[in-house]
C-alpha cells in the first residue's frame, strides 16, 4: 500500500494527543493528505462499540472481542481504503493498546490475542503501522496528570498496578515486534518529548 500507518501508544495520561496533531500538522505541510482517527473508533459502529467498551461493566474477553469488532470495521471502512489512496495515516491507539490493555492489564491471554491480530488485520497481509510511538512514563507520573483533568473513564480510574500491567503489556509488543517501535521517553517537557517524535519519523525517511 502506497500510505504510511503510524500509531501512537502509551498509558492514560502519557500526553500523545497534542504530538498526533503537531504530527499531521508537518505531514500536510509538506503536501501530504493526512487521516487522523482514533481507537477504539473512527466509524459510526467503532465509536458505538467504544462507548461500551470505555463504560459498560464486561469480562476481559469480551473487551477484547469488542475492541477487535471495531478495529475491523475501522480497517476496512478506513485505515485501508486511506493507505490505498497513498495517505498518511495517524491513529490515536492500535492493536498494541488491545495487548497492553486486555493483555497485560486484564490478563487476557497473549495467544488468543495474537489469533484474533491475525483474523482482523488479514485482508490480504496483515495489516499493521509502520511505525509505532510508543510514549513511555512512568505510572506514577501519568496517574498526576491524569488528576482532576476530567471525569475518568473505566480505564483511567484503574489503580497504579493496573497501569504497570499495562506498561509491562506495551514492553512486551515492543520487545516482539522492535523494528516497528520507536520508543519515546515522554516524561520530559513537550518540547524535547516532540523532538523523539520528529526524530523517529525522520529516520525512517517519512518526513524530510
Ligand atoms: P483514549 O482514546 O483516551 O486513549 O481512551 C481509550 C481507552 O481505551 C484507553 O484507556 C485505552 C483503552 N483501550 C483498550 O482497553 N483496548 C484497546 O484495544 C484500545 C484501542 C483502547
Amino acid at each position: 500500500m502506497a500510505g504510511i500507518f503510524i500509531s501512537f501508544e502509551g498509558i492514560d495520561g502519557a500526553g500523545k494527543s497534542t504530538h498526533i496533531e503537531r504530527l499531521a500538522r508537518c505531514f500536510a505541510a509538506q503536501g501530504r493528505a493526512v487521516t487522523l482517527s482514533r481507537e477504539p473508533g473512527g466509524t459510526d459502529l467503532a465509536e458505538r462499540l467504544r462507548s461500551m467498551l470505555l463504560n459498560d461493566p464486561m469480562d476481559p474477553i469480551t473487551e477484547a472481542l469488542l475492541a477487535f469488532a471495531a478495529r475491523r470495521d475501522h480497517l476496512t471502512q478506513v485505515i485501508v481504503p486511506a493507505l490505498q489512496r497513498g495517505e498518511v495515516v495517524l491513529c490515536d491507539r492500535f492493536t498494541d493498546a488491545t495487548f497492553a490493555y486486555q493483555g497485560g492489564g486484564r490478563g487476557v491471554d497473549w495467544d488468543m490475542l495474537q489469533t484474533l491480530e491475525r483474523w482482523v488485520q488479514s485482508a490480504g497481509p496483515l495489516v499493521q503501522p509502520d511505525l509505532t510511538l510508543w510514549f513511555d512514563l512512568p505510572t506514577s507520573v501519568a496517574a498526576g496528570r491524569l488528576l482532576g483533568a476530567r471525569v475518568p473513564d473505566k480505564f483511567e480510574s484503574q489503580p497504579e498496578a493496573f497501569f504497570d500491567a499495562v506498561s509491562q503489556g506495551y514492553a512486551r509488543r515492543c520487545a516482539e515486534g522492535a523494528g516497528r517501535f520507536a520508543r519515546i521517553d515522554a516524561d520530559q517537557a513537550a518540547d524535547r518529548v516532540w523532538d523523539g517524535v520528529l526524530d523517529a519519523v525522520r529516520r525512517r525517511g517519512f518526513l524530510t
